[in-house]
């Protein structure tokens, strides 16, 4: 059985709709680097090995990443899920992981790479706007896509709005690529994503 890692940093959403899909068993264990996210309580609601690992305590991004990689290997684990980790990961770790780290991100990149891609999309004026869930690279937020989610943009939509419509969709398709990870169907080769051995277009399968 393939085994998951989710990383996280805040409320755990995602977190929570993969452990309520079919991929519940896969989820060995769950990392925050916030002491107080709630996605640890979640861990601790479904009996998940899980930890908090202060960033503080360490000299560099470097240390930290390698601190968390030690936590993954020793765990066994298969694939890492970043689900709302708001951190910046390292060269060396991306490296380790390469292939086997996937994100999800509130956009339809590779528009809105970084923070606050609600509050820019509304800003802009885009009547549509997403998520994409994407293999990690080097790169913030620019591995190559596997699937996007879209939505609509309502007029009068805030930020707020705009986040709780999407992560309705973020619940659907992030477990969905796991589950094609976990059966094998999904690789990263030369910076592409291939799903059944084809590769997939830029904004991922459709
Ligand atoms: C998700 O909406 C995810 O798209 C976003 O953080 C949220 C975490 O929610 N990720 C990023 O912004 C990554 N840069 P959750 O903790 O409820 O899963």
């Amino acid at each position: 059985v393939t085994k998951i890692a989710v990383l996280l940093s805040g409320n755990g959403s995602n977190l929570q709709a993969f452990l309520d899909s079919t991929l519940r068993d896969n989820i060995a264990l769950v990392i925050s680097n916030k002491a107080d996210a709630f996605g640890l309580q979640r861990a601790i609601d479904a009996n998940i090995e899980h930890c908090f690992i202060d960033p503080k305590v360490f000299e560099n991004r470097e240390q930290f990443d390698a601190a968390i990689a030690e936590k993954l290997n020793k765990a066994d684990i298969d694939l890492v899920i970043l689900a709302g980790y708001m951190r910046i990961l390292s060269d060396e770790f991306v490296a380790e992981f390469e292939g086997r780290m996937i994100n999800i991100h509130p956009s339809l990149l590779p528009k809105y790479p970084g923070l606050n891609t609600h509050q820019r999309a509304i800003d802009a004026g885009d009547d549509t706007h997403g998520c994409s869930v994407h293999f990690v690279t080097p790169e913030l937020d620019a591995g190559p896509v596997i699937l996007q989610a879209k939505v609509p943009v309502f007029e009068g939509d805030d930020a707020d709005e705009l986040r709780a419509r999407i992560q309705v969709q973020e619940h659907l398709i992030y477990p969905m690529v796991a589950q094609w990870f976990c059966q094998n169907r999904l690789s990263m080769q030369d910076g592409q994503a291939y799903l059944d051995g084809n590769v997939l277009p830029d904004a991922g399968y459709a």
